[in-house]
């Protein structure tokens, strides 16, 4: 097995934490999917529960770093060096409809830089982690390595599809029109954190979304990285996806070309 950093030690119990109320809450859904006002409020507690375990577990590990968390935002911390950056349950949708499918995200930038990351998938028990230079895992024992794959015909690629409210609906179609022209293997899971450490893992060639949050991808980014995949942003290649919401993931093998075939439809 390999050598786990206190860094990592402690995002895992954090996560581990998190998981086990997560699960408990998973477990009611499906009853109160039956009522008739649904689940929603339950949810909503469920995903506030599991932020707060992992706010205390990662605050009692490391007193003086800041956070930035969906739920309850920003918390300076002393040292400005360091920030969590956490979504305490990507995939809401998929949890609401009782569907097995969602996670957890964690990931620490130090002075700026992504150095850990963490995705954990307890329905599953499945958890991606990565150091800076360190490599990337699953199960923390076995290396993840992005696919060998080169074949966009052959390839299975992931997305997600911008609420009607807030994303460009009609850049999207065209998006996944020319996507699916050239790859027919094309999937909507809905947690696009777990679709970035899918890519890591070499289950897909490439994931691309627009308008994603930093806590949607932190982790993702640098586990991906970590894994041999490359990371870009959409538009502009010298933006930063963590900042701009808008990523493709790759592996090697595809990365051109899929990045052409989006371009395309700008
Ligand atoms: C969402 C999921 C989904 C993506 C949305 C995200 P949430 O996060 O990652 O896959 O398409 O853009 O907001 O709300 O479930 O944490
Ligand atoms: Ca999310
Ligand atoms: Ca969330």
């Amino acid at each position: 097995m390999a050598v786990t950093s206190p860094i990592l030690n402690v995002m895992i119990k954090a996560a581990e934490k998190a998981a086990r109320s997560l699960i408990r809450d998973f477990g009611e859904v499906e009853q109160l999917q039956v009522s008739q006002k649904g689940p929603g409020d339950f949810v909503s507690a469920a995903d506030k529960r599991a932020e707060e375990l992992i706010f205390e577990e990662l605050k009692k590990g490391q007193p003086t770093y800041g956070f930035l968390m969906e739920e309850s935002g920003e918390h300076a911390g002393s040292n400005p060096d360091f920030r969590w950056i956490v979504d305490p349950l990507d995939g809401t949708t998929n949890f609401l409809h009782g569907i097995p499918h969602w996670c957890i995200s964690i990931a620490l930038e130090a002075r700026g830089e992504l150095t850990h990351g963490l995705i954990y998938d307890p329905v599953k028990d499945e958890m991606f982690t990565a150091e800076k230079n360190g490599g990337a895992f699953i199960r923390r024992n076995k290396r993840l390595r992005v696919s060998g794959r080169q074949d966009m015909m052959r390839a299975t690629i992931a997305t997600g599809a911008p609420r009607r409210a807030t994303g460009d609906q009609e850049r999207f179609l065209r998006e996944y029109t020319a996507v699916l022209n050239v790859s027919p293997g094309l999937r909507r899971f809905g947690a696009a954190a777990l679709d970035l450490a899918y890519v890591a893992a070499g289950r897909y060639e490439a994931f691309w979304e627009r308008k994603l949050q930093p806590w949607d991808v932190a982790a993702g980014i640098l586990i991906v990285k970590e894994a041999g995949g490359f990371i870009a942003e959409l538009d502009d290649h010298k933006a930063n996806p963590l900042e701009t919401g808008n990523i493709l993931a790759s592996n090697e093998g595809i990365f051109s070309d899929i990045k052409k075939v989006l371009k395309s439809t700008a």
